[in-house]
């Protein structure tokens, strides 16, 4: 049972949510267990694509609609799409919100609008943002460098960027990178977004599919414990420090073979088999917490936040 009330953005008027919280889209792990469980705290869950297992993917959404009847979104990471038919796939699916990422926002925003989704692109700079707006988006999720994944090689901190997009360019904005409790949801909303998308936390939570391994990794890590890869290559990635991720930070380019061995990461739990996309924000999570309570704490604690900040504006 959700505690808070609800709150209104431009985001959950077009997501259909209660609370403007979003659980990122990430290979293997934004599958239904996950984000069946963030749909029904009420917040947006997401099913990922990046993975390229399309009937897998079929499957979980299949999945997604016995087990919550509240809304959930899919993402199209255009960087790892192999299926030219991927937009028909994901309005085949019947879902009504679509998020794009790594890659231009010109090739697929028509076509998922012209079928009636609404649709967000990632943006890591101005540039990118303005671009998106261009080809007709219906929102944007702006991503800070700190954030875990695929990163822009020059990294622009959610600080500096969230502000920036906002001043520029009108249309609602997700904001991801950083953000794993009310604190940083309020500090996100007075920079401009409407709503947070969280990806480290939701690794972390008790649903997330990952080993144990890898969210004890999460919960000890300081905020120095992830490293930037291929900062003059690309794809620039952020990931959690581990011996071999440590080794690799200091490569010129480190490819996509190192993947090879994720699922043994992501579910043997073999932190040194592949790379362990991650966040700066694992110095802030100190705990495996079911996702009720995480969205019901970030809301609790984003609400008393914002109250607080405005009884400071209010004292003569
Ligand atoms: C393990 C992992 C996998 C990710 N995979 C994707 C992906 O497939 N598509 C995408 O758009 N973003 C992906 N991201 C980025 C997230 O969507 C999100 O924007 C980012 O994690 C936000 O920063 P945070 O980790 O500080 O919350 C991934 C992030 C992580 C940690």
């Amino acid at each position: 049972m959700s505690v808070t009330t609800p709150v209104r953005t431009r985001v959950t008027d077009l997501l259909g949510v209660r609370y403007p919280i979003v659980q990122a889209p990430m290979g293997w792990i934004a599958r239904a267990q996950l984000a069946s469980a963030v749909s029904n705290a009420g917040g947006l869950g997401i099913i990922e694509t990046s993975s390229g297992e399309l009937d897998a993917v079929r499957e979980e959404i299949r999945k997604m609609r016995d087990l919550t009847d509240n809304p959930f979104g899919v993402n199209i990471a255009q960087l790892f799409v192999r299926d030219p038919a991927i937009v028909e796939f994901v309005v085949d699916q019947g879902v009504r919100f679509v998020t794009t990422s790594a890659g231009d926002p010109r090739k697929y925003t028509s076509q998922l609008k012209e079928a009636g989704l609404t649709v967000f692109h990632v943006v890591p700079t101005l540039a990118a943002a303005m671009k998106a707006v261009d080809a007709g988006v219906d929102g944007l999720v702006v991503e800070g460098g700190e954030g875990g994944g695929f990163k822009n090689p020059q990294d622009v901190s959610t600080m500096v960027l969230l502000p920036l997009v906002a001043s520029r360019l009108g249309v609602p904005i997700i904001a991801a990178g950083g953000i794993t409790d009310g604190a940083s949801m309020a500090a996100a909303f007075a920079l401009g977004a409407e709503g947070v998308q969280m990806g480290t936390r939701m690794v972390s939570a008790a649903e997330s599919p990952v080993h144990d391994n890898w969210k004890n990794a999460i919960v000890a890590a300081a905020e120095t414990d992830t490293v930037f890869l291929n900062r003059f290559s690309r794809p620039g990635l952020r990931a959690l420090r581990t011996e071999r991720s440590t080794m690799l930070e200091r490569q010129d380019h480190v490819d996509m073979s190192e993947f090879g061995r994720a699922m043994d990461l992501y579910f043997g739990g073999d932190l040194e088999a592949a790379i362990a996309l991650s966040g700066q924000v694992v110095g802030r999570i100190d705990a495996v917490l079911p996702v009720q309570q995480i969205i019901d704490e970030t809301m609790a604690a984003f609400v008393e936040t914002c109250g607080r900040l405005g009884r400071v504006v209010a004292t003569p």
